[in-house]
């Protein structure tokens, strides 16, 4: 059986990416401008390149104490090859860290109101993705530059002000103020710059790999014993 694809195609040793050279793309374009044509399958203007290279920067490294930081040093310790430690790393990711990207943007893309998208999730007593921190409790300092960009940028922000209804109707009706997190604004800009809502959790976790990788070298070139817990703390 063959796989169809309309990503890619070679005919004569010639690659095309969406019909664009790969030669073409290596001389004159940049590595975000080859996402857009791998994902959205069409060449961004300069505010929507500016705007995802803003997130993948945000997204790539934040702190050692983050499970998608530490564990591939655990696993790097122990004498794993980087692809393994990087593998073990994706697999920290989970709806509690980083992952909640693509449910806060399947939420921001659907038809509920911000209104009843709270009172469900309340009444589920369920943590609505895209909101609340470990340590941010009151703002994410992410998510204001992230604004600040996406504001000055032209890109329409409709899902951004969705995203901060979202969360000024969460502060009414908890009666407590919970901020909108990195993989909730990721997500709205995500939808914003007219990517599916499955590919906020995809670039996430492609910019958290550069942040994954920098790490798993440190780790390797410090020749550390491997980490035991000592009553219960590294
Ligand atoms: N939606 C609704 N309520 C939330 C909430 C959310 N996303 N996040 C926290 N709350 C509520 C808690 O239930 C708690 O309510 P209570 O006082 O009635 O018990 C209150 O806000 C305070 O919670 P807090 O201690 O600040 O959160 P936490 O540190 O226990 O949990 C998270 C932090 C990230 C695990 C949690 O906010 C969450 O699951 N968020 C959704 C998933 C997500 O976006 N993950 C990516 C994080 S970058």
């Amino acid at each position: 059986m063959k796989i169809k694809t309309e990503i890619s195609a070679s005919q004569d040793h010639e690659h095309n990416i969406r019909g664009k050279p790969l030669g073409d793309l290596i001389r004159n374009h940049s590595f975000v401008e080859t996402l857009f044509l791998l994902f959205r399958g069409n060449m961004p203007n300069k505010a929507e390149e500016d705007l995802l290279n803003a997130l993948l920067v945000s997204a790539a490294e934040h702190d050692i104490e983050a499970p998608s930081l530490f564990v591939p040093r655990i696993s790097t310790s122990v004498g794993n090859p980087p692809q393994a430690a990087l593998a073990a790393g994706i697999l920290s990711i989970g709806p509690s860290h980083g992952g909640a990207g693509w449910e806060a943007a399947r939420l921001l893309a659907g038809p509920e109101t911000p209104q009843e998208i709270v009172t469900r999730f309340l009444k589920e007593h369920a943590p609505i993705p895209g909101y609340g921190h470990r340590i941010y409790k009151d703002a994410d300092p992410r998510v204001s530059v992230i604004e600040e960009k996406i504001r000055v940028s032209g890109v329409s922000g409709t899902h951004f002000d969705r995203a901060r209804a979202i969360e000024k109707e969460l502060a009414t009706q908890k009666g407590k103020h919970i901020p909108l997190n990195i993989d909730g604004a990721f997500a709205a800009c995500v939808l914003d710059l007219g990517f599916a809502p499955e590919t906020a959790l995809e670039l996430f976790i492609l910019a958290r790999i550069a942040g994954m990788s920098a790490h798993i070298n440190e780790e390797r070139q410090q020749h550390n014993p491997y980490y035991r817990l000592e009553n219960g703390s590294l």
